[in-house]
Parts: C-alpha cells; sequence; structure tokens
C-alpha cells in the first residue's frame, strides 16, 4: 500500500515536471528536500582536549559553551602580556569565560616542544590535540621559505603532539584550502612523521559559534577587509600509524559527504 502512494506521487511530481506552467507547477515539489550541509566535529564533549596555537581563545570557548566540552586545555604561544595586547579586547572576555567554567589557559606553550612542558604533562594523555591554523607568521616575504619554516613548524608540531596522544587519540589541523598552503603538502609530513590521515573534511566555521579567525600579529586596526573563517578550510584528523581508528567525534560516520574524504589521498 505505502509502496504504491509512493509511485502515485512520483508520478504526480514527473506529470508536473512536463506539464505547461500553472500554479501546481510553481510549487515546491514537497519530495525535494535541500539539505543543508551538516559540519562535522572531530572530537567529543567528553575527550581530553589540548589546543595548540590559539589566538584570541575564540575556538576554545565556542567548544566549551556550544560544544559541552569540559576537559580542556587552551594555549597560546605569546606571553599573556603579548596575548591581550595583540587580541585587545576580546581575549580577555574569553579567557575569563574558560576560566570562570573552569578549564585550564596556558600562555608560552611551544607547539614545538609540548613534552618537555610541565603544565602539558601531568600524565594523562589527550584524546584530540588541535591546532587550527598553525602559522609562524610572515617570517619571509619569499613563499618558498616560507613554506620550508610553516612544514618545520607541523613537523616539530606533530613529533611533540604524538607524545602527549592517548592510544586512539587523534591530532586535528585545520588549514586554509589552495596555495600557499597546498605547497605545505601536510598529509606527507604527517605520513613521515609516523601518522596517518585517518580523514579529512571541510572546516565550517559556523559550526563554532563566537570564533573568529585570528592573524598570528594580532587584530588589524578597523578589523579589515580579510576575514579567515569565511575563507574554505579543511580539517585533518591524523592518528599514530598501526592504530584502529576511534570514531574521531561526531559525524565520523558520514564519509564522503560534506567533501568528506577518509583519505589517503582525498
Ligand atoms: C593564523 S594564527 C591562528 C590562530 C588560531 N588558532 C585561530 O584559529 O584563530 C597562527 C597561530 O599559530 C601560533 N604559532 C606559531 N608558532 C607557534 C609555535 N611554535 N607554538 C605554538 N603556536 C604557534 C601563533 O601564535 C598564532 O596564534
Amino acid at each position: 500500500m505505502a509502496k504504491q502512494k509512493k509511485r502515485r506521487s512520483a508520478v504526480k511530481s514527473s506529470q508536473t515536471q512536463h506539464s505547461k506552467p500553472s500554479d501546481e507547477a510553481h510549487r515546491p515539489a514537497k519530495s525535494v528536500k535541500v539539505k543543508k550541509p551538516q559540519p562535522t566535529i572531530p572530537f567529543h564533549a567528553e575527550d581530553r582536549i589540548l589546543l595548540i596555537g590559539e589566538g584570541d581563545f575564540s575556538f576554545a570557548k565556542a567548544i566549551v559553551e556550544h560544544h559541552g566540552c569540559c576537559d580542556v586545555i587552551a594555549t597560546c604561544f605569546d606571553s599573556k602580556e603579548v596575548l591581550l595586547e595583540k587580541y585587545q579586547p576580546q581575549a580577555e572576555e574569553h579567557i575569563q569565560y574558560l576560566e570562570d567554567e573552569g578549564q585550564t589557559v596556558l600562555y608560552g606553550v611551544d607547539a614545538t616542544k609540548l613534552s618537555a612542558n610541565k603544565a602539558l604533562n601531568k600524565g594523562e594523555l589527550y584524546d584530540r590535540v588541535l591546532f587550527n591554523f598553525p602559522h609562524v607568521g610572515g617570517k619571509t616575504k619569499d613563499v618558498n621559505r616560507q613554506v620550508r619554516f610553516n612544514q618545520e613548524l607541523l613537523v616539530k608540531f606533530f613529533a611533540a603532539a604524538m607524545t602527549l596522544l592517548a592510544t586512539s587519540g587523534t591530532i586535528v589541523v585545520t588549514l586554509f584550502e589552495g596555495e600557499p598552503y597546498t605547497l605545505w603538502n601536510i598529509r606527507d609530513l604527517a605520513r613521515h612523521s609516523g601518522l596517518k590521515v585517518h580523514r579529512s573534511f571541510k572546516f565550517m566555521a559556523e559550526a563554532y559559534p563566537g570564533y573568529s579567525h585570528s592573524r598570528t600579529l594580532g587584530n588589524i586596526e578597523g578589523g579589515g577587509g580579510w576575514k579567515g573563517e569565511d575563507r574554505d578550510a579543511r580539517t585533518y584528523v591524523f592518528q599514530k600509524k598501526g592504530v584502529q581508528p576511534s570514531s574521531g567525534g561526531r559525524g565520523a560516520k558520514k564519509r564522503k559527504r560534506d567533501g568528506d574524504s577518509s583519505d589517503e589521498g582525498g
């Protein structure tokens, strides 16, 4: 019976397609639902999460406030004084929020020297180590040298982060799409570091309300016309080689959707 009903409505919609314009033809077909791409979130609320290279801590705030993360250590490279100056006035409010929520904020944390950092090495390993938009800053105008500096940062970060990672934990890195970022060859760097690319997917900034991309140099006076969160970006999820993938966060089963690729090479 149900099948018959379906068939009948299919006929109706095909008739609508071929008939001359009428009221009926202008109404959107009920069966055609345009699905908005759903963001993939590469962590669970209960994960022990280490955030590296935060800018104004808006991402850290978003995952606590909107994703219910409750075991977060959010770190930045700069000293507290430098950071507050760079990302004035918003960083202070974000940090205050995190601390009020019982989360940890650490300053002066070098992504390349994580294992030597006593505050991060208190025995417990991390389920997720995230570094959004790693970048050494404008060290040089020479593209090749700049690529090399950033590759060096990533390779050292991978080595350091692996020492803190739980057995089936993941390292999550998000980069802008296109050149010069594609020249970094992040997948190869990870493979040579003993990691495998578990998956990659489109980064959707709207999944993190309040997140705004920070530039390494700090806020641009007047805001500037360039908004990192509006640019195409991709998230890569890495695991230690030889480890069975854990779910890696919500949406992990929805492969091949929303630009999702399970690698190798996607
Ligand atoms: C483009 S910003 C992105 C900031 C932030 N993650 C975001 O998504 O808005 C690049 C960040 O990488 C950080 N960074 C550069 N070298 C680093 C290092 N050795 N250790 C930790 N962070 C580093 C910078 O301080 C800066 O915050």
